[in-house]
């Protein structure tokens, strides 16, 4: 029996897309093993640096009983940490917001980027 080219199509259509830009939890747990001496994301509990909690859209500087530098709170004056501004902040902590104390040189590969912000969006996909 011959597959009609039709089908074809339509078994095509229906195929998921790679979803390239989109990165991956469970990969982004692992990635997050840098940061896991100073944050935690599962839960409210600050460590060296703030939690995580909720980072993909958290106003930047906004959790209250953590003790933030001059600089990050002056940084934060009105912005959210979004996909962008967290990428941007990832890759060259110091670099972007000036005076942080955050000690993180930053996330060399942009894979690892992508797939962190995809844990920080969603830490219990991450298996952890
Ligand atoms: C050596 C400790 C350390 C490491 C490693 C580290 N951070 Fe941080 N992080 C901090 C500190 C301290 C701050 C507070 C910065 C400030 O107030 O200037 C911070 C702040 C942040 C903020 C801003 C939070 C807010 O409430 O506005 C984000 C987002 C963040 N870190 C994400 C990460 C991610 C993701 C990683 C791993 C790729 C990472 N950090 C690695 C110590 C660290």
């Amino acid at each position: 029996m011959k597959t009609s080219p039709i089908l074809m199509l339509l078994a095509l259509a229906a195929a998921p897309l790679p979803a390239l830009a989109d990165g991956d939890p469970v990969a982004g747990a692992k990635a997050f093993k840098a940061c896991q001496a100073c944050h935690i994301a599962i839960e409210a509990k600050n460590k060296v640096g703030p939690h995580l909690q909720g980072i993909v859209g958290r106003p930047v500087a906004s959790i209250a009983d953590y003790k933030y530098s001059p600089a990050m709170t002056e940084f934060g004056q009105g912005k959210v940490w979004d996909e962008a501004t967290l990428s941007t902040y990832l890759k060259a902590p110091k670099a972007v917001v000036k005076g942080t104390k955050m000690a993180y040189a930053g996330v060399k590969k942009d894979e690892d980027l992508v797939n962190i912000i995809a844990y920080l969006k969603d830490p219990s996909a991450g298996g952890q």
